[in-house]
């Protein structure tokens, strides 16, 4: 059976991939949605052609994931695409910073994501794609969002390693680094600070536009998805030279 699996399913960009996905997968015969609301997922199910399976998970659990690795031994699918898109932020100093916000946001964006693609690799063959959610903001560190920029920062270079590593097996990695998406993600990491900057309104990208354009990138075997000239631009200045020295070393 060959599957595809969606993490953070239930909302925003995540939902979107199942949406997108649903008209263009090939040879796929389910998709997976992994997130933590049940109804969400269902009711997505329910509106997709590919036949769905809902799996409410939390993704911080172990016990939790350690359960998802008994399903895939036991059903033994051949996973096509694994879209890794679950991910939280907080936006504030990080001295004003709960413990549980911060070990939150470690857990979900670097520990699950980590475990999700540890999990899924035996499982994907020559053509897979794994398509890891990051950010632009992995590009330079943030005053007040620090801890997610490094979580996204952790994404980045781990997608940008095992790329190089993959190409063997014929599996594609790409880096989804969006700028500010309308989603409602910005609306709780910005909860706290009162709502978000005129440069993160003017700059906003449209959920189905990143999907649209990470889909592409993917398929064409791209390394990092990148949508909008202001994203484009920050990634030039920023990654530049780092991207030629990646090219030219070889341990
Ligand atoms: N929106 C932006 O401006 C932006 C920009 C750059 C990068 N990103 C990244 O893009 C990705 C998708 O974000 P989005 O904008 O689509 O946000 P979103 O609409 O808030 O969706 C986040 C998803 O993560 C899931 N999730 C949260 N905690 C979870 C947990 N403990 N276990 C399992 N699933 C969990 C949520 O589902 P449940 O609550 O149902 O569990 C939801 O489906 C994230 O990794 C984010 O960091 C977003």
């Amino acid at each position: 059976m060959n599957i595809a699996i969606i993490t953070g399913a239930s909302s925003g960009m995540g939902r979107e991939f199942a949406l997108q996905l649903d008209r263009c997968l090939g040879k796929t015969d389910e998709l997976w949605l992994l997130a933590r609301s049940k109804d969400s997922l269902e009711e997505l199910a329910t509106s997709l052609q590919t036949k769905a399976r809902v799996i409410a998970i939390d993704l911080t659990k172990e016990t939790a994931l350690k359960q998802f690795e008994e399903v895939l031994a036991i059903q033994n699918p051949k996973i096509t695409v694994l879209v890794n898109c679950a991910g939280i932020g907080s936006h504030k100093p990080f001295a004003r910073q709960s413990r549980e916000e911060i070990e939150s946001m470690v857990q979900l964006n670097i520990v699950a994501l980590t475990r999700m693609t540890m999990i899924c690799l035996p499982y994907m063959k020559k053509g897979s794609k794994l398509l890891q959610f990051s950010s632009g903001a992995a590009f330079v560190p943030q005053q007040a969002f620090a801890v997610y920029a490094a979580s996204k920062a952790y994404v980045y270079s781990l997608s940008r390693a095992l790329e190089q590593e993959l190409k063997g097996r014929g599996i594609t990695v790409t880096a989804v680094c969006p700028g500010p998406v309308n989603t409602p993600f910005l609306a709780h990491a910005y909860e706290d600070a009162g709502g978000f900057g005129l440069l993160k309104r003017l700059t906003m990208a449209e959920t189905s536009c990143v999907v649209k354009k990470a889909i592409d990138d993917c398929k064409n075997g791209r390394s990092v998805s990148l949508c909008g000239l202001p994203i484009r631009l920050l990634y030039l200045v920023t990654q530049g030279v780092q991207n030629v020295l990646l090219r030219c070393f070889r341990p």
